[in-house]
């Protein structure tokens, strides 16, 4: 059983298809038709909902909402629980339009409309979520969400006016009745005959041993893509959403330890804490809107060779720690991806938690993505280096690469051949070019060719010996601007 509030109606059901997509359940069943279907794979934000839950790690915040926007088209009927449920019907208090509604209308943002109530939807978590946000962060906010006519300024700037103004809306003034109405919904038990919700490690074991070709699933961001793009149907799922140790992040005395489950939304900011370097390519992992649902264990699970996380599992030498319920093991992310999507989990194991060791300060960590496109695409190419040097010297260089083999690989030689050479020498440098030269056959595909592949991994080594040995001239590493005025776009 799911309860929810949808909008402000406290909503239950019973059964359901486990995989029912939050759009679908919109638009088919209740018509709620403001909710768009573009793409359908996450892509276009035109099926932006905002989910608000109450903020569980942090007692002193029982009475306050965190608000996330998601893509519905991606996003299994599952999730809601517990959750308040914001449409973009919703929004208008009366007949008076929200303040981001009324700031687009006032900035010219929309022309066809289509995109519109995504955008609006995206703005509107921005809003209440973020006290005073600067144009990088909504940026940021608005980078799930395409438009096709309008151009992005007006939409932009419609979402600065808006966020620089606030007023109490209906949502502020409700928020403690909200929460509190959120909180008792929160202690039913929802396991259905199709969707199994276990909340410990024997409970999972057993659906996962009673059902075995049932799939488990965290935030749905790659599983749902079965249903909307393969037309896969799943009749039973098991959702990892309610189990305590999937779901906590552990600052340790050596190391974070993220719980395989947790949306990167909500791991982020401990994350760049520890691993700064991560920043750029944490921000490009998708776009807001699925790294609000996505998480870590996910992207590993997947094994895909395209993943972004994985190359930085494996140079940062993290630990997969994997379970069955009757017992725990650790693998190290080197020996964790076997093949073409193959894993070194076992039927019967999951993905409990991931282990990052702290890099000591001195070591030099970098994280690169060649994409198509900045943001909301999956990498060509990604490459990450961590270095230790000592008195000049290599002591250590640890390295994982996504794009260039059919699983993510990181390349022992460089570390074996490099070790005790001068760093800033450009026999150092040549001697890794011509390791990464040969240690890949990469595919020919269309994100990109084997020779386009094989030149960026050297390119980007290339960048990576430059920034680490001239930092002074370090190469930028945001490539878009988007102009702040009209004034600034250059005229022919
Ligand atoms: C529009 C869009 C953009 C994307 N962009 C990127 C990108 O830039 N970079 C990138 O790397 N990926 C990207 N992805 C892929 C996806 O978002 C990530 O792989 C994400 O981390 C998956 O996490 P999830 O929780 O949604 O996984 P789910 O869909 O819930 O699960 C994925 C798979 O892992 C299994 N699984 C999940 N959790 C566990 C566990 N704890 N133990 C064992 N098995 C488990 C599931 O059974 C399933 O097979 C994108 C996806 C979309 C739709
Ligand atoms: S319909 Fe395009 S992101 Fe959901
Ligand atoms: S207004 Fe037409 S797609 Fe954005």
């Amino acid at each position: 059983m799911i309860s929810f509030l949808l909008n402000d109606e406290i909503t239950t059901i019973d059964q359901a298809r486990a995989d029912m997509t939050l759009l679908e359940y919109l638009r088919e069943q209740k018509k709620l038709t403001g909710t768009k279907e573009g793409c359908a794979s996450g892509d276009c934000g035109a099926c932006t909902v905002v989910l608000a839950e109450v903020n569980h790690r942090d007692i002193t915040a029982l009475n306050k909402l965190e608000y996330r926007a998601i893509n519905s088209c991606v996003t299994f009927l599952s999730a809601l629980h517990g959750k308040q449920l914001i449409t973009v019907e919703h929004l208008p208090d009366a007949k008076v339009l929200h303040p981001v509604q009324q700031s687009l209308v006032e900035h010219h943002g929309s022309q066809c409309g289509f995109c519109t109530p995504g955008f609006i939807m995206s703005m509107f978590a921005l809003y209440q979520q973020t006290a005073q946000p600067d144009r990088e962060s909504v940026i940021q906010a608005l980078s799930g969400n395409l438009c096709r006519c309008t151009g992005y300024r007006p939409i932009i700037d419609a979402t600065l006016s808006v966020c620089q103004n606030k007023q109490a809306d209906k949502f502020k003034q409700a928020e403690t009745q909200t929460a509190k109405r959120l909180n008792e919904i929160n202690n039913k038990v929802i396991s259905t005959d199709n969707l199994l919700v276990p909340t410990s490690r024997q409970e999972l074991a057993a659906a996962k041993a009673k059902y075995p070709q049932a799939n488990v699933f965290a935030g749905s961001t790659d599983l749902a893509l079965q249903v909307t793009q393969q037309l896969k149907s799943f009749e039973k799922l098991i959702a990892l959403s309610a189990m305590p140790d999937l779901n906590q992040l552990v600052e340790q005395e050596h190391g974070l330890l993220i719980g395989a489950a947790l949306p990167f939304g909500k791991i982020e900011s401990t994350l760049l804490k520890h691993f700064p370097a991560l920043s750029e390519l944490l921000w490009r992992f998708a776009a807001t809107p699925i790294r609000n649902q996505a998480s870590l264990g996910g992207n590993v699970a997947n094994g895909s060779p395209i993943g972004d996380m994985p190359p930085v599992l494996l140079a940062l030498n993290a630990v997969i720690h994997v379970d069955n319920g009757a017992q725990k093991r650790t693998i190290a992310a080197n020996n964790f991806f076997l093949d073409y999507r193959k894993t070194a989990l076992e039927a019967a194991e999951w993905i409990e938690a991931i282990f990052i060791p702290y890099t000591h300060h001195t070591n030099l960590v970098r994280a690169y993505k060649v994409s198509k496109r900045y943001e909301d695409d999956i990498s060509a190419v990604c490459a990450v280096f961590n270095l230790q040097v000592t008195n000049g010297k290599v002591h250590n260089i640890y390295s994982g690469f996504g794009g260039v083999a059919a699983i993510p690989a990181t390349v022992l030689e460089l570390n074996t051949q490099l070790k005790g050479k001068t760093w800033s020498s450009s026999e150092t440098f040549n001697i890794g070019k011509n390791i990464l030269k040969q240690a890949f056959t990469p595919l020919d595909d269309v994100r990109a060719s084997k020779i386009y592949r094989i030149n960026m991994l050297t390119n980007l080594w290339k960048r990576f010996w430059l920034e680490t040995n001239q930092s002074s001239q370090k190469i930028a590493t945001r490539v878009v601007h988007i102009p702040a005025s009209t004034e600034e776009i250059p005229h022919a």
